[in-house]
């Protein structure tokens, strides 16, 4: 059976661009593979190591929230990146098959780095070792468990790719020894914020978090842009334009979305309602999570027990990959 891989950073609770951008694809293979779900805690640190608290509260949250979309324990391994220690030493031998130069020009660091000008500086002078040499972890995330297909946002293609030219480096000085991964993206592949930008971001202020309650989504769907064309509830608008009706797309039924676009059109239908019914059909698509996360919340025992069981297994599967690769590396004493 194939291995299929994906890790999430715990530096926060997911959102609906995460649900929708990838988790989506997560809950479609469950079951089909042998699931691996890294929670990368070494990895968080890498840009917050200066925040261990936020870290370690993250780690349990991010794994609610996996849990309360629906991933089921049984399907799928949960496990704690710093808790495999094959990966911390597989990133020291694969650092030496990549260049500084190829990650400084690896554009998922790039725009990171940019974004996070308070720690690394303006141009990304202060740029840490350890930030800057993620990609080479990651390659060691994916392949100590032999992943082969990698669910994945569209932001993190250009790790992917770091890491298969990583395993064809190391394939061909080592001889024929890792797979390369393959990237899985979603259908919907980037969800737009509630202000229109192009990306849901945490950090951009625009996103609707599956922890949300009814009083949040309420403010927030109120505060969405729509056509600004529109001034009076019976002008006639585009669709096309309106984040309410983007959203409708993604959470409301399929008659309800054919509705709101030709009495939008028609000017049939004013803002505010088109407002009050996303929000009643938002909170129907988050009612069921929120059932999941309150059981688990009440009982997180059960979620340390997955999370411990699913290391397990992990650090098994990691140790006989390091085997393999310590072999052909000649460096198995
Ligand atoms: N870089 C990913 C993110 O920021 C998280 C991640 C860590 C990951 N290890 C991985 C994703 C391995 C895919 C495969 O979201």
């Amino acid at each position: 059976m194939k291995t299929i891989l994906t890790g999430l950073r715990p530096t926060g609770n997911l959102h609906l661009g995460h649900y929708f951008g990838a988790c989506q694809n997560y809950l479609k293979y469950q079951g089909k593979y042998d699931f691996y779900l890294e929670v990368a805690d070494v990895q968080a640190l890498t840009d917050n190591f200066n925040n261990p608290e936020k870290v370690r509260k993250n780690v349990r949250e991010i794994t609610i929230d996996l849990l309360s979309i629906g991933l089921d324990p049984e399907k799928v391994n949960f496990f704690i990146q710093s808790k495999i220690p094959e990966i911390a030493e597989l990133t020291v031998y694969y650092s030496n098959l990549v260049t500084v130069a190829r990650l400084q020009r690896n554009p998922t660091v790039k725009t990171e780095m940019s974004q996070k000008k308070e720690l690394f500086g303006n141009n990304g002078e202060s740029i840490t070792y350890g930030f800057l040499g993620y990609p080479v972890s990651q390659a060691a995330d994916i392949t100590c468990f032999d992943g082969k297909l990698i669910p994945v946002g569209e932001d993190q293609l250009p790790l992917l790719e770091q890491c298969r030219e990583i395993v064809r480096k190391f394939n061909s000085i080592y001889g024929e020894t890792l797979n390369e991964p393959e990237p899985i993206l979603s259908e919907t592949k980037r969800i737009k914020g509630l202000d229109g930008n192009d990306k849901m971001g945490k950090s951009l202020g625009n996103a609707i978090f599956l922890v949300d309650d009814d009083e949040k989504i309420k403010e927030k769907v109120m505060g969405a842009i729509t056509d600004p064309s529109k001034i009076k509830k019976d002008d006639p608008a585009n669709p096309d334009i309106c984040m309410v009706y983007y959203y409708h797309k993604l959470v409301s039924p399929e008659e309800d979305v054919k509705k709101v676009c030709s009495e939008c059109k028609k000017g049939a239908r004013g803002c505010v309602a088109c407002k009050k019914e996303l929000i009643k059909n938002m909170n129907e698509f988050l009612n069921p999570i929120r059932d999941k996360r309150k059981f688990y919340e009440e009982n997180t025992k059960v979620v340390d027990e997955i999370l411990n069981k699913g290391t397990e297994k992990a650090r098994e599967k990691a140790k006989e990959q390091m085997k393999k690769i310590k072999h052909s590396m000649m460096i198995d004493y």
